[in-house]
This record gives structure tokens, C-alpha cells and sequence, in this order.
């Protein structure tokens, strides 16, 4: 079945298609057709922007545990729909059939998460130093919120916004990305299907350029409060700027190059499991995925030999097969991006992974692929051996099927070269020696660090989010992301019926200060 998409704002449809029309296939079979998308334009997001503005006091006003029930309304719906939901998923950005049930399962527990957040959103009751006077804290929300996602998770990670925005009184614009609209426009029929008013929640679709003009007509008009963003590093500096000129802190969650450190004393097989799985889950299309291993000198032939060796016999092909460790990239686009940095590979790097490098063809096959790789957008899994800080693809992201490895002398180093690149997303290393695991924990710059497990996989109640060009220091999941969408009040009530001046009518304490104990 394919379907036609369009923006959706105060629970109307947008007629027409100011932006163009994009059509959307399986990357896994071109003759697939998915989705026609109705693009929007840049009046379209400030559109949703002011109707969310509209729409935002109401909302508000709504009883934060009733709000809370809208969400676990939102979850109970989201469980009773996981099935065909993933399958969309599956269908339009080719992402595995069981890591697609992961997702929407993320969605659920981000639900289960909040939903009794709206019978805390805890205040503080905080003592005055005068008699006679009450100090508390309240959160509030922060107002009308533009939401832009990428489309790699592409129902995941929007949940991490949308959830706790709303449970927080919050209203929202949300764009996600035109290239994932209907997994993006299902997700919002199942959020309205929960009990949202109208304009609570707006579906805009729009290109990259529209959006930016759309936020910046709605931070001039005094509509967008907040920008949250999940995709490039390009993009979020972007928006950076354009928040920063307005006064806002927005909330950035960008790429990674995601080390993985293996120490001489690891367990040589599970580091290589944790390695194949983050570097080519999702066709290493994750802002979690591996970037490069660093493997200590002593055993760098041997792990590159079962490396190699494991990566060879992983399956690759449909996405519907539940053998297959990953299946098509995204999109055309998400390949000849990903293609184009298959020209840094230099001459003193050796290339390992499978039959071939590049797009998986009948003419350049791929040893066990499941079903027609013409048919569809794949690539090789790919290691690039002999990575040093010097190169291009030390440095960048290269969100494909892409994994470098490198060597070190000592820990040292190894958590010099985990660095060197400004990223700072996810990382994780592989030792026995708690003292190694815990001097890397502490000096890695990343936000998340992983001890013998992968770079990817963070639950949905642990703190997400980088430093450095992985993002601005904003957290999202748990009770962390609170701090994203609500502001703090301070309230101090005075029923002395007098006016008390703090730091001057305040008694003194008579004391004795040369009061000193005898010998
Ligand atoms: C992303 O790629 O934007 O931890 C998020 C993980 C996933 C989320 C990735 N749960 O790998």
C-alpha cells in the first residue's frame, strides 16, 4: 500500500505542496513505492509553530497527572500497534525487522517512564532567613517547542522529545525527517489516537533549508520557545546560532566517531561481537554506531583476525530476514554520502570484511547476501585497518557500514586517540581490569561509556546526549531531559504583613568567634 503525506497542523490537513512532492521507496526494493510527501515551506513550520503556541496554555493548564495518563494512553496504543508500526519502519528505511521492534519497544518505555512523571514533576519547599516567609521551586513548562529529527531512529528518538515535552506542558512542532515521513506521520496518528487536543501536537514536512527559515520566522515572531534537534554536526551549528541569537539554549544530540578501546587483558570475543554489532547494526547508520577500534598492539592481528572472520560470516540482505545483521541504507542519498568517503581509504590502510568494497551488486556480490541485492541499496561491510590520528577517517563520521581499526602502546594513549577527534557521543572499552575500565570512564570526553558492551544500545532511562561536536552538553531520557523541558520558578510567599528586605532585616547571632579550647 503506498500513501500520500502531508503536514498536519491544529488537526487539519495542509492542502497542497508549496515544498514539492518527494517520493519515498524501500531501499530494500526500489520497486517498492512506500510514500508520496507533501513538503510544506517555511510559512508551513511557522504555521505549526504559532498554532502550538495557540494551543499551549490550555495544555498547560491541564492537570500534569492528566497529562500523564495521555501518555500512558499514547503507550498502551503504541504496544497495541508495535507490530505494524516496526513493519513501516522496516519498509521505508530498510532498518531490520527485530532492531525495528527494538525501537517502537523504546518508544513504549519511554511512555512507561513518564507517565508517572506526571504525578511528581517535583518542586522544593526551601527554608527562608526570615520568619514569616515560604520559599518554594516550581518546573514550568518552557512553551511552544519546534522538534526536528533525523530519520535513522526515526521513531525512537523523536519519542525522546515528544514525551516529555508534552508530559511537561509543553506544546510541539515536530519535522521529522522528509525521507521517514510515514513512519513519522504513523507515530503521530498514534500520539493524536492518545487523547491530545488539537494544535498540542503539529506534523510539519518540510526540506532542511524551509525548516531553518520557518524556526527563524518563528523565534522572530515569538512562537518557537525551544528547539530540539537530533542530526548533523553542520545543522546543529546552525541551529545553535539561530538559538543563541534569540536567547535559547536549544537541545543538540549530533554525530559521534565513536571509539572502542580493546585492552590486552579483554575477552577477545565479546569485544569482536560488541564491535560487529555496533559497527554494522543499521548498516552503521546510528549516531552511536563504531567508528574506530583501538586495539592494543599485542593482540591487534588476532583481533583483526576474528574481526575480520566474523564479519565475513555475518548476514546481510532483506531486512525482513531475522538473520540478517543489517540490511539496505536509508536512502540513495544516505549511500552516496557514505560512498563518497570510501575515497579516504589511503594507501597505507588494508581492507578486510567481505567479497568486495562499495555497493553490494550481482557484479560485485556478497558472500551469503539474503535475497536481490539489485533490487534494492546495499553496501559491503567494510574494515579500514591501520587508522591513525592523521586520517580523514580517524576524524569523521562516515554513518555507513564503516569500521577503522588502530592500535596503541598503552591506556594512555588509547583514551588520547578516543578523544583526539571532538566528538564526544559514545565510546566503550574492553578489559578485565576495573582499573583501566574506570581511568577510561573517567577520562574519555564522550557522555556515555560503555564497559564491555558495544558503543550503541542506550536504554531509554539513562541520560543520552554528548559533548564537544557531538552536541552542547543537553541531556535527553530520564529524569535528565526535565531540565530540557521545563524551567525553573522560584516562589517566596511573605505573610509577615510587613515588607522584609532579604540580607539586611536579618537578626544577628551573637556569638563568641575568639572562643578557643584550653591546652
Ligand atoms: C541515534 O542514532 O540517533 O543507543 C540514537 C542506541 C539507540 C539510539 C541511537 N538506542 O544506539
Amino acid at each position: 500500500m503506498s500513501r500520500t503525506i502531508a503536514s498536519s497542523i491544529a488537526g487539519r490537513h495542509v492542502e497542497g505542496a508549496p515544498g514539492g512532492e518527494l517520493s519515498l521507496d524501500n531501499p530494500a526494493d526500489l520497486s517498492d513505492h512506500v510514500a508520496t510527501v507533501h513538503l510544506g515551506d517555511a510559512q508551513t513550520v511557522l504555521a505549526g509553530a504559532r498554532a502550538a503556541k495557540d494551543a499551549q496554555g490550555a495544555w498547560a493548564a491541564t492537570p500534569a497527572p492528566r497529562r500523564g495518563r495521555v501518555i500512558q494512553q499514547i503507550g498502551r496504543i503504541i504496544e497495541a500497534n508495535k507490530s505494524a508500526l516496526a513493519t513501516l519502519v522496516t519498509r521505508e528505511i530498510g532498518k531490520p525487522h527485530g532492531e525495528a521492534l527494538g525501537e517502537v519497544q523504546e518508544m513504549v518505555d519511554t511512555c512507561d517512564f513518564f507517565l508517572g512523571e506526571g504525578r511528581r514533576l517535583y518542586g522544593q519547599t526551601v527554608p527562608s532567613e526570615m520568619p514569616d516567609k515560604q520559599l518554594f521551586t516550581f518546573r514550568r513548562p518552557v512553551g511552544s517547542i519546534v522538534v526536528v529529527t533525523a530519520g535513522n531512529f526515526p521513531v525512537a528518538v523523536p519519542s525522546w522529545y515528544l514525551v516529555p515535552a508534552l508530559l511537561c506542558g509543553n506544546t510541539v512542532t515536530w519535522k521529522p525527517a522528509e525521507y521517514a515521513a510515514a513512519s513519522a506521520q504513523a507515530v503521530a496518528e498514534l500520539f493524536w489516537a492518545g487523547g491530545l487536543p488539537d494544535g498540542v501536537l503539529n506534523l510539519v514536512l518540510a526540506d532542511g533549508a524551509s525548516t531553518s527559515e520557518g524556526i527563524e520566522l518563528g523565534l522572530e515572531a515569538g512562537v518557537v520557545d525551544k528547539i530540539g534537534f537530533t542530526g548533523s554536526v553542520a545543522v546543529g551549528r546552525e541551529l545553535g546560532a539561530l538559538a543563541g541569537r534569540h536567547l535559547q539554549t536549544p537541545c543538540l544530540e549530533l554525530g559521534g566517531k565513536n571509539p572502542l578501546v580493546v585492552m590486552p587483558d579483554a575477552d577477545l570475543d565479546l569485544a569482536v561481537e560488541g564491535a560487529l554489532f555496533s559497527g554494522f547494526g543499521t548498516a552503521g547508520q546510528r549516531c552511536t554506531s563504531l567508528g574506530t577500534v583501538f586495539v592494543h598492539e599485542s593482540i591487534h592481528d588476532e583481533f583483526l583476525r576474528r574481526f575480520d572472520a566474523a564479519t565475513r560470516a555475518a548476514v546481510v540482505g532483506d531486512p525482513m530476514d531475522d538473520r540478517v545483521l543489517y540490511g539496505p541504507m536509508i536512502s540513495q542519498r544516505f549511500c552516496d554520502t557514505y560512498l563518497g568517503w570510501l575515497d579516504a581509504i589511503e594507501g597505507h590502510h588494508t581492507v578486510h570484511g567481505s567479497t568486495g568494497v562499495g555497493r553490494i551488486t550481482a557484479d560485485n556480490p556478497r558472500d551469503g547476501f539474503v535475497g536481490d541485492p539489485d533490487a534494492g541499496i546495499f553496501c559491503h561491510p567494510t574494515i579500514v585497518d591501520g587508522i591513525t590520528a592523521e586520517d580523514e577517517l580517524y576524524a569523521n563520521e562516515t554513518f555507513g557500514p564503516l569500521v577503522g581499526v588502530g592500535s596503541f602502546a598503552d591506556l594512555d594513549e588509547a583514551i588520547e586517540l578516543a578523544n583526539g577527534h571532538g566528538y564526544g557521543l559514545s565510546s566503550s572499552i574492553y578489559t578485565t581490569s576495573p582499573t583501566s575500565a574506570f581511568r577510561f570512564a573517567e577520562r574519555v570526553s564522550a557522555g556515555m561509556t560503555s564497559i564491555n558492551n558495544s558503543t550503541s544500545g542506550a536504554e531509554a532511562h539513562l541520560p543520552f546526549g554528548g559533548n564537544g561536536k557531538s552536541g552542547n552538553g543537553s541531556r535527553q531520557s530520564g529524569m535528565w531531559v526535565l531540565d530540557q523541558f521545563t524551567r525553573w520558578q522560584s516562589v517566596n510567599w511573605d505573610y509577615a504583613g510587613k515588607l522584609q528586605k532579604a540580607q539586611m532585616d536579618i537578626e544577628d547571632v551573637p556569638a563568641d568567634l575568639d572562643f578557643r579550647l584550653s591546652d
